[in-house]
């Protein structure tokens, strides 16, 4: 039976050769000028693969390949994307594209793109039982850690997991505190229980406070009607409360108690509930630090952190980053039907002089990069971010600017590349830079005037600190 192909595409011309080479090589094809029309055919023809235009008026092809994905269809996409949009690309890559061709359309390069992507099909379909098998194995070593330092941490989650002990993870963000808070419920009697995680820094107290322990119908506005908290909901599981060192010194008392006494109320409500409930926490913050500081209540902390673990930076257990590498290179091939095989010479080396400030959670997201950008079965350090090719060996991120550049240019190369380093959080950036997110958000405002050609604004004075 002959392949399969949708052809998306708003422009008549382009389309329409292509459909054409494409039945000479023995493909059916359908075709489709929009975005629209291309989900319909989706539904309709079930294609093998699709090739599709990213810039189309109204549905265009990003949007199209999430709605797909967010549908459930698995049919592989491969991206036509204008020259030189090499972000796109990575975008689409990252929706769950296979690959991407730049225009004009070399005929030729679609041709093998496609060959080999009905290709890792097969063979993704031939090896997937098996490689759900392995998965499984390994499910507690799917935390990669070869130090002494993560083995030690290790061993202690070995020992606490199948514990009702409170459990408090410690750590910078990026170091894994998630992974070991999900690894500790899996590792437990609790496991085939629900594994429920609340961020506390993402919602106000009135809020949090309903999401922790439910609320009667009419509690406060905006409380239509009866919902259960997560507390409820984790009943004979886990409750992973992550920031815990944001939660609000009204919380932390009502935290206490169901701790103490395992009962609660829901808010506007008069029965008292009974839960069985492990708790385990995570934060970003010296949270003993907090305790002295008087932000955080002293009992509480010891009821939290019967056994705590801490992660180290990465910076301080590089002997990891081969393993983390070669184990982010396999999800990333997996995501994104590529077949990196490794590193080139000179490539380990630069991830290795790297001092990797956004930890293993930045670690991973270069990696997913690289494996999107390569053009070789290694990686090279050309499909590494210029923060990291940096020009000697050993260098830090902003060597090259200091000295040389303005108090203004460093800062503006410190705002932009932390921001890169946490995927345009502002909030996160702050805290990583140690300033405000209006400050932030002020600086960006600034930039883009400047780049849109105005001159640098001279009144200091009323600018957030
Ligand atoms: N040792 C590890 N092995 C494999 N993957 C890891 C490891 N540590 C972290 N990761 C991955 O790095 C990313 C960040 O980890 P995680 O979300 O657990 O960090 P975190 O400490 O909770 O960060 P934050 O404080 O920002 O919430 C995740 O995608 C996680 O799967
Ligand atoms: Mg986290």
């Amino acid at each position: 039976m002959p392949n399969r192909i949708l052809v998306v595409d708003d422009e008549q011309n382009a389309r329409e050769a292509l459909t054409t080479i494409l039945r000479e090589e023995g493909y059916e094809v359908v075709e489709a000028a929009d975005g629209e029309a291309g989900f319909e055919q989706l539904t309709q023809f079930n294609p093998d693969a699709v090739l599709c235009d990213i810039k189309m008026p109204k549905v265009d092809g990003l949007q199209l390949l999430h709605k797909a994905r967010s549908e459930g269809f698995d049919n592989l996409f491969i991206m036509v994307t204008a020259f030189g949009s090499i972000e796109t690309a990575v975008e689409a890559m990252r929706a769950g594209a296979f690959d991407y061709i730049t225009k004009p359309v070399d005929v030729g390069a679609v041709l093998v793109k496609l060959e080999k992507a009905l290709e890792t099909r097969q063979l993704k379909r031939d090896n997937a039982l098996l490689r759900e098998r392995l998965h499984e194995k390994h499910r507690f070593n799917n935390i990669i850690g070869e130090s002494g330092e993560l083995q030690a941490v290790f061993d202690v989650v070995k020992r606490a997991a199948p514990t009702r002990a409170t459990v408090l993870v410690l750590g910078e963000s990026g170091t894994g505190k998630e992974l070991i808070a999900q690894a500790i419920h899996e590792e437990s009697p609790r496991r085939d229980k629900p594994f429920v995680k609340v961020n506390c820094a993402a919602l106000s107290e009135t809020l949090l406070e309903s999401e922790l322990f439910g609320h009667e119908k009419g509690s406060f506005t905006g409380a239509a009607a009866k919902r259960e908290g997560r507390f409820e909901l984790a009943d004979g599981g886990t409750l992973f409360l992550d920031e815990i060192g944001d939660v609000t010194p009204l919380l932390q008392v009502k935290l206490l108690r169901v701790l103490q006494q395992k009962e609660f109320e829901r808010v506007g409500g008069t029965q008292t509930l009974k839960v069985d409930v492990r708790v385990v926490t995570a934060t970003n913050k010296d949270l003993a630090a907090e305790v002295k500081a008087g932000k955080f209540r002293e009992d509480l902390y010891y009821r939290l952190n019967v056994v705590s673990v801490t992660l180290p930076p990465l910076r301080k257990r590089k002997s990891d980053v081969p393993a983390l590498v070669a184990h982010f290179i396999e999800k990333y091939n997996d995501a994104h039907g590529k077949s990196v095989k490794g590193l080139a010479p000179g490539t380990l080396n630069a991830l290795l002089s790297y001092d990797w400030p956004g930890n293993v959670r930045e670690l991973s997201n270069v990696v997913e990069r690289a494996v999107v950008l390569a053009r070789e079965n290694e990686l090279t350090s050309d499909d590494l971010p210029a923060t990291l090719r940096g020009p000697r060996p050993g260098a830090r991120p902003g060597d090259s600017l200091i000295p040389g550049a303005t108090l203004h240019e460093i800062e503006r190369e410190a705002i932009l590349r932390t921001l890169e380093m946490v995927d345009g959080s502002t909030s996160r950036a702050a805290e990583v830079l140690g300033i405000s997110v209006r400050k932030i958000q002020y600086r960006l405002k600034e930039y883009a005037q400047q780049d849109a050609g105005a001159p640098i604004a001279s009144d200091e004075g009323s600018e957030p600190n």
